[in-house]
């Protein structure tokens, strides 16, 4: 029984990790609604379970202001802030005139700073709408794509999708920009049964596309909601700095330069340069604090060798350099390690910026192998 009660929460554990990853590999779309009467929420929660139905995606849906109305008080509000962390947004309105909402515009004109920064650039974006009648339904989505082509957003259209599937003796609301509701045209209940199928089959092909394109546009909100810039291409900052990355170095054993294991790569390099150590022995005992800093630098330059060609020769690939450990051949009572070592994390963050910025260990060895003063294990995620 006693061992019973060690294991399952080690299992419990074990499961919730593999969610946790699982659910972090998904695209994460936003849907985002503004809605008086309840009728666009209706479609909101169909084109979540569509985004969610292949399980490449998880929909989080959100209004754009507080509603007093019952079936809506209870649902989250979005801040403008928060739009560029997602990979796609899928916008729902009702129809004015044949344009979008008084709510959800007033939102959309409190993105002016998003605008200028670019940063719903590239990022997948769909629209559905609840409508009356349904007359001027296509212009009211088309007015919808304006303010996001101005935001540069890839703008996912339904086509003809579905279509032959709908009942055709009810007049529907299938539009080939994107789903809408016929509220008002009442024979039936509104969603009908067909726009809710043709919303859901929105959702599914918009998570497709936003699952494709997740990481392809790189602006995201930092926590404290501000949003930051564009990373920069890592060739360009290579380039800038003068920095040239060495021939990778071959393995002096039986392993490999470089493990992939998910989305990690792993990474553990000496002091060669030009097939021999730079700066080789134990410091203060022959070799001096700057002399292992410039070993330093040549063992943290192989590694971003090997790592570029791990992600095929494009850092821009990498999404972040996770945890650099740092061993340095050292005198017993050496305590220095961490002014050694910021040689190495200074060259991470030159290069990766924000990216490159990393949890760290640092440590004294009696020795190392062929006689290098440092060893850098390296993990970083890459796409
Ligand atoms: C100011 C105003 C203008 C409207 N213009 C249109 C229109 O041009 N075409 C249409 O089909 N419905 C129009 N409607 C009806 C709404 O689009 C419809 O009631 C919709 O279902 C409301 O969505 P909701 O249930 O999410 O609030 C209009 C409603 C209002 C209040």
């Amino acid at each position: 029984m006693k061992k019973l009660n060690k294991i399952i929460p080690i299992f419990l554990l074990l499961i919730m990790t593999q969610f946790m990853t699982a659910q972090e590999h998904k695209a994460k779309v936003l849907v985002l609604f503004y809605s008086d009467n309840g009728g666009t929420y209706e479609l909101a929660k169909e084109i979540s379970k569509g985004i969610e139905s292949k399980g490449n995606a998880q929909a989080i849906i959100k209004q754009v202001k507080t509603s007093s109305n019952p079936k809506l008080k209870d649902i989250p509000v979005a801040t403008v802030d928060e739009l560029s962390s997602y990979d796609g947004i899928a916008f729902g309105s009702p129809i004015y005139f044949g344009n979008i909402s008084t709510g959800m515009s007033e939102f959309l004109s409190k993105t002016v700073s998003l605008w200028t920064n670019h940063s719903l650039e590239g990022m997948p974006a769909t629209v559905f709408m609840s409508a009356g009648s349904g007359v001027g339904k296509e212009l009211a989505i088309q007015s919808f794509w304006n303010s996001l082509a101005v935001h540069g957003m890839v703008l996912v259209s339904n086509g003809i999708r579905g279509v032959e599937n709908i009942d055709k003796n009810t007049p529907q609301g299938n539009t080939v920009l994107g789903v809408t509701s016929l509220a008002s045209v009442k024979n039936v209940e509104r969603p009908s049964k067909s726009e809710r199928y043709m919303a859901r089959l929105q959702g599914e092909n918009f998570a497709k596309i936003a699952f494709a394109l997740k990481g392809t546009f790189s602006n995201k909100t930092t926590a404290n909601g501000s949003v930051i810039e564009k990373s920069a291409d890592i060739n360009t900052v290579l380039k800038q700095k003068q920095i040239i990355l060495p021939q990778v170095p071959k393995p002096a054993g039986n392993y490999q330069p470089y493990v992939r294991s998910g989305n990690l790569v792993f990474i553990n390099q000496v002091a060669l340069k030009d097939g021999k150590i730079l700066n080789p022995g134990k410091l203060g005992a022959g070799i001096s604090e700057e002399e292992v800093k410039e070993a330093t630098k040549v063992t943290m330059l192989n590694v971003i060798a090997v790592l570029n060609e791990a992600v095929g020769g494009d850092l821009n690939r990498v999404k972040r350099c996770v945890q650099l450990t740092g061993i340095f051949n050292t005198k017993d009572d050496y305590t220095k390690h961490a002014d050694l070592m910021n040689v190495a994390s200074n060259l991470a963050v030159d290069v990766f910026g924000e990216k490159g910025k990393h949890a760290r260990a640092t440590f004294g060895a009696s020795s190392i192998p062929v006689n290098s003063s440092v060893e850098i294990q390296a993990v970083f995620e890459v796409e």
